[in-house]
């Protein structure tokens, strides 16, 4: 017998606005920090949402493992999240996991999904050079899933590829208040830069939810004449309108969930406290 949290044919199941308990958050997942630039603009969009943040420390980085490993990790997680906290709704804010194991975590859970994917098609349409980078995870970037988006959205334009897990590591330790080698951000840029047609990119996709909160020093790394963009705004609007309608209570505090064997609240709690989550736990 599958476990609760399994169900297939899930579409149907689908609750009206009115049978959504007030009370249920919407739980974003990610590897680590990256997801927070995803809340940020969840913030904004839906204020009043009660919101659980969940970190997969445990299994932190997720760009470095094979996609066996991630989707194991992710639809087990989540599948334990959800028959745990009973979400309203699960962003995925993550691309590595979301390339990977987003059509899985829908075939298995009957809560609405939301992923993260990188934002080619809104990079295409801005390019005015036809020369794109994208810098993710190396698992995200060799993805079959962004093949298929580069195919749809930008046949007609140069997509270039960098992985760059570095800068993984660098938002984690800088939202601790670690000290970081501006290095690592100009190697990413030269990633980019030193690839054929590489001093034309004008456009950059943060294909990885980590990203965005380095943004500054990418911009600085790439000497200006770069447009960044990611694919959080369009989440935030994308969950808001899986939720049109629905009404929002917050019962408790919103909080932080980690995986791991301690909890590292205290490291992070001026970048968890400014999205106004000020208490954690450990799964
Ligand atoms: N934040 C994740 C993403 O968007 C990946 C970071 C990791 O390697 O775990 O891809």
């Amino acid at each position: 017998m599958p476990p609760q949290w399994c169900s297939f044919g899930a579409q149907g199941l689908a609750k009206t606005a009115q049978q959504v308990d007030p009370a249920a958050p919407l739980l974003l997942f990610d590897s680590g920090v990256g997801g927070l630039s995803v809340l940020a603009e969840v913030r904004k969009a839906l204020p009043d949402a009660p919101v659980i943040y969940a970190a997969d420390l445990a299994g932190l980085p997720y760009g470095t493992k094979s996609e066996a490993e991630i989707a194991a990790r992710v639809c087990g997680l989540l599948g334990r999240m959800a028959e745990r906290f009973r979400p309203r709704l699960i962003c995925i804010a993550c691309n590595t996991a979301s390339t990977i194991a987003l059509a899985m975590v829908r075939d298995v859970l009957e809560v609405p999904i939301v992923g993260t994917v990188p934002a080619i098609k809104p990079a295409a349409a801005m390019t005015r050079s036809g020369v794109i980078g994208l810098l993710g995870t190396a698992a995200t970037i060799r993805q079959g899933y962004v093949d298929r988006l580069e195919a749809e959205f930008a046949s007609d334009k140069r997509l270039l590829r960098h992985a760059a897990p570095d800068l993984v590591t660098a938002a984690e330790a800088l939202l601790r208040g670690q000290a970081v080698d501006p290095a690592v951000f100009q190697r990413a840029a030269d990633g980019l830069r030193s690839q054929p047609g590489g001093d034309e990119i004008d456009t950059v996709v943060l294909a990885c939810t980590h990203f965005p909160l380095v943004q500054a020093q990418l911009s600085e790394a790439f000497g200006g004449g770069v447009t960044f963009v990611d694919g959080a705004a369009g989440i935030a609007r994308r969950i808001g309108v899986l939720t049109q309608g629905q009404s929002f209570q917050r019962a408790e505090g919103d909080f932080a969930l980690f995986t791991g064997k301690r909890d590292p609240f205290s490291e992070l709690a001026p970048a968890f406290e400014r999205l106004n989550i000020d208490r954690s736990m450990v799964l």
